[in-house]
Order: structure tokens, then C-alpha cells, then sequence
């Protein structure tokens, strides 16, 4: 039987983005930058079995009730190809899946690159951004390596990868506090945000000012710079969901006691930052010598239930056809 299966890792924003546009499909607000991994996965695979009836998606081995989420982008994609026939999208991760780790970006990007190869859509790179954004504002970013701008102005939107993996090492610690999942989607939140919080506007004319400094202290490898506008950023978007009505939370204790031995390693010089996103886990950015010493200061802290270890990785790619 014909199938593809492609990969795509996770990408973690430091410069995020909250709200969408009022231009409709999924379209954020406002620019965000990114880090793609390289060790957590998201893996999908598309085939055409004889005997199904419809298009059909299993995720980590479990029949979904409907295609949800990446129904858009699937039957954009099935529209403009020849084959009209029923498909079967299975898709797995190696990591918890809708508990703010990105998975949705990572199978989104991972599925779209698997649907463009069997169906013989041959998407262009900017069609295959327009497309895994029908699914996920964060998926197009999991499409490119490295650190990734997915850049968003009144005209047009743009994704690319502004520094390759090697040229700027560095090495993410995820602490890991909740498995459970979210019980707010983002675009829930987004949404409840972009209505209610008296500093949404604040939030999104401020934002590319800090655009502008993350991409000068990537282009310095400053990692001080760097560190410091991404955790004023993710505490930002933190305050913009707090004073959303009803208030979004994603914290949970440990997250807490996260960031505070953040702040504990960061005063004794040791080069290391967080970013959190829709959930409590944390993701520690560090530079690769200190990783190991990172990992040991972290899994000593109440809450931390397990730690995922990356490096900066490769965007989305066929593994099989
Ligand atoms: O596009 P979504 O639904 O994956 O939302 C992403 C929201 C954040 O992770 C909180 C921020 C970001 O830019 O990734």
C-alpha cells in the first residue's frame, strides 16, 4: 500500500505570539521567533487502505472522534489533488501530547509534509507555510530548522530560518510538571485575551520592539540579550492571559519553583534562561557546556516530574514513501 511518513520536532517561541488576526484563518496578530528541537518528535504517517470509508486520524494509537484541529489544512490539501480517496493519518509523539510541549505544530508540520508527498501536491515552501498555518498559527515554524522567524505583517507572512542549528549551539532543558492536558486550547485563550485583557492592544504594539531586539542578540550570539527579552516576553504573554476575564492560568507550583532556580543559577553566572508557553512545563535554554549541571539543579526541584534534553534540531522532512 502507498503511504509517506514524514518527522518535525516541536518549536519553542522566545519572542511569542498571543492573539489573531482579525484577517481570519489562524493568522496571528503578530510576529513571532522561534527554536526548533531536535529531540522530541512528532511522527506521521498517511496511507489510502482499500476498505476505509473516511478520512480517518489515529494519534498515539487512539481513533480520534473527528479530525479536529487538522482538518483544514487536509482537505485544502486533498481539494487541490487528483486522488479523491479516504486517507488514514497516523500520527505518534515521543513526548506528551497537548500539555504546552508544541505538539500540535510538530504533527501539523509533520502531516502536512506527509499529505504534500502523497498526494502529489508538490507545495511550494510558501504554500506549505499557508498551509500548516490553517491547522496551527506555531506549525509553520516547526517546517524550518534552527531559530525561525514566522514574520507577520498587514501584507503578508513570511517563515524562515534566520540561524542554522550548528551555527548557534545551544541546548533546551524541558522540566516536564504536568502531563495532563491543558484544559484551555491557546485559541481559546488567545481569543478570551484578545477580548478582555485591558493590556492586549499594549501587548501587541509593543511586541515588535522586542522582534527587533531578539533578532540583534541572534545575530551577536549574544545569549545575556537573548535570555533576557525572551523571559520579558513569556512574562508579558503570562500577564496578558492573568488579566484576561476569566483569568488564564497555565502555572502550576512547580512551574514556580522553576523559574525561581532559573533566577537561583542566572545569579550565580550560570548561562541559562526559561520560556513557558500554554501549559506549566519550562523550557530551560542553556549553553551546552552547563546542560549537564542544568539537569541535576532541575530534577532536585519539588514537581519536576521527568526532564526532556534537546539540542536545536532539523525542520520537517520525509523519512519514508
Ligand atoms: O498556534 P498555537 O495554537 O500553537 O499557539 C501558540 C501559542 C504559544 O505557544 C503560547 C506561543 C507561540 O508563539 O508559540
Amino acid at each position: 500500500m502507498k503511504s509517506a511518513t514524514a518527522i518535525a520536532h516541536p518549536n519553542f517561541a522566545l519572542i511569542k505570539y498571543w492573539g489573531k488576526s482579525n484577517a481570519g484563518g489562524n493568522i496571528p496578530a503578530m510576529s513571532s521567533l522561534a527554536i526548533t528541537l531536535d529531540s522530541m518528535i512528532s511522527e506521521t504517517t498517511v496511507s489510502f487502505p482499500d476498505d476505509l470509508k473516511q478520512d480517518t486520524w489515529i494519534l498515539n494509537e487512539v481513533k480520534q472522534p473527528s479530525l479536529g484541529q487538522i482538518k483544514p489544512p487536509c482537505e485544502h490539501l486533498k481539494k487541490i489533488s487528483p486522488i479523491d480517496q479516504p486517507c488514514l493519518i497516523e500520527s505518534k509523539n515521543n513526548f506528551p501530547t497537548a500539555a504546552g510541549l508544541a505538539s500540535s505544530a510538530s504533527g501539523i508540520a509533520s502531516l502536512v509534509s506527509a499529505l504534500d508527498k502523497i498526494l502529489g501536491t508538490k507545495l511550494s515552501k510558501q504554500q506549505m507555510i499557508e498551509v500548516a498555518m490553517l491547522g496551527s498559527g506555531s506549525a509553520a515554524r516547526s517546517l524550518f530548522p534552527g531559530f525561525v522567524l514566522l514574520d507577520v505583517t498587514e501584507k503578508d507572512i513570511s517563515c524562515e530560518t534566520i540561524l542554522e542549528a550548528e551555527e548557534w549551539p545551544l541546548n533546551v532543558i524541558v522540566c516536564v510538571t504536568s502531563t495532563n492536558q491543558k484544559t484551555m486550547s491557546s485559541r481559546q485563550g488567545m481569543e478570551i485575551s484578545r477580548k478582555t485583557s485591558p493590556i492586549y492592544s499594549d501587548w501587541v504594539s509593543n511586541h515588535q520592539q522586542d522582534i527587533e531586539l531578539a533578532l540583534q542578540a541572534i545575530a551577536e550570539k549574544n545569549f545575556h540579550q537573548l535570555g533576557k527579552i525572551a523571559e520579558q516576553n513569556c512574562l508579558k504573554m503570562h500577564q496578558v492571559m492573568k488579566t484576561s476575564q476569566p483569568s488564564i492560568d497555565y502555572w502550576n507550583l512547580a512551574t514556580h519553583a522553576c523559574v525561581e532556580n532559573v533566577k537561583d543559577m542566572q545569579g550565580k553566572g550560570i548561562p541559562v534562561f526559561f520560556t513557558i508557553d500554554a501549559g506549566p512545563q519550562v523550557k530551560i535554554i542553556c549553553e551546552p557546556d552547563v546542560s549537564k549541571e542544568v539537569v541535576t539543579l532541575m530534577e532536585k526541584v519539588p514537581g519536576v516530574q521527568s526532564i526532556i534534553e534537546s539540542c536545536l534540531g532539523q525542520g520537517a522532512r520525509i523519512i519514508h514513501e
